[in-house]
């Protein structure tokens, strides 16, 4: 299994999901090497949960790291689960349009997206540009 597949797999262990039963795991390979992971914590309150995906990214961005080069996301979902709109717009931060996204399931059905396959029409920074 490779490094990214492990630990999204791994971290998914550690999802916080009583209110959905539904966990996932998120793995980022940030330009330095190094791989992030993240798991969804809900919330009683639920809008304030998280997440995978977030979390992966808060843990790339805190270690000092701002450049996903490949994101794994794994889910006990029949089908490979794709991330949430916003959790697109999240990785759209931190990754070029050309990143590969691959989504699982934990039976090892996966499926490969870019980046911008996933946010065609991303909202970018240039879009701000003149504004005043
Ligand atoms: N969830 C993720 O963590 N990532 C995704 O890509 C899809 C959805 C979580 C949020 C919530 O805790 C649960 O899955 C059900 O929506």
């Amino acid at each position: 299994m490779d490094e990214l597949k492990q630990a999204a797999v791994a971290v998914r262990e550690n999802a916080h999901a009583p209110y959905s039963n539904f966990k996932v795991g998120a793995a980022l390979r940030a330009a330095d090497g190094t791989v992030f992971s993240g798991c969804n914590v809900e919330n009683v309150a639920y809008p304030e949960g998280t997440c995978a995906e977030a979390g992966a990214i808060a843990a790339m961005v805190a270690a000092g790291q701002r450049q996903i080069l490949e994101a794994y996301v794994v889910a006990g979902s029949p089908m490979p689960v794709p991330p949430c709109g916003g959790c697109r717009q999240k990785l759209a931060e931190f990754g070029a349009g050309d990143v590969r996204v691959t989504m699982a399931t934990t039976k090892g059905v996966e499926q490969v997206m870019t980046l911008a396959e996933l946010l065609p029409g991303a909202f970018v920074a240039a879009h701000m540009d003149g504004d005043a």
